[in-house]
């Protein structure tokens, strides 16, 4: 298993390893926890104001764990112009899945477009979106 300490020392060498390091915290870990934040601000010599105040910046990190599936729907405006607001209705009438907002994944021209994961998801329509919820 991965530790803080592990995530740091393979970033270390670099120069800003700040968000770096994050990422991975929360690859690894799902989230970056507050002892997180205090031993990275520890190994870097920051202060834990300095930590938190990136990873508070930074919308996609997360102070506290998510134990469901996540599934981030592009609200940008390509994607709204492709249909996306017809989906948020579907894809927030469920619990199963926490359904978060992203602007802009790329993906424009073939949108409406979600992450899962590592994953963009193109073209999504009601079907497509049903039964990608349905699989997460
Ligand atoms: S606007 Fe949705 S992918 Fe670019």
């Amino acid at each position: 298993m991965t530790s803080i300490a592990d995530i740091v020392a393979e970033h270390a060498h670099r120069e800003g390893p700040l968000l770096p390091i994050l990422h991975d915290v929360q690859k690894a870990f799902g989230y970056v926890s507050e002892d997180a934040m205090r031993d990275i601000a520890q190994a870097l010599n920051l202060t834990r104001a300095e930590v938190y105040g990136v990873v508070s910046f930074y919308h996609d990190f997360r102070k506290e764990a998510e134990a469901r599936p996540i599934l981030k729907l592009c609200r940008a405006e390509a994607c709204k112009a492709r249909g996306v607001d017809a989906l948020v209705p579907i894809a927030e009438n469920q619990s199963r899945v926490k359904v978060e907002a992203v602007y802009c994944l790329g993906m424009c021209s073939v949108g409406p477009a979600a992450l899962v994961g590592d994953q963009v998801i193109a073209r999504l329509d009601a079907t497509r979106l049903s039964s990608l919820l349905e699989a997460m």
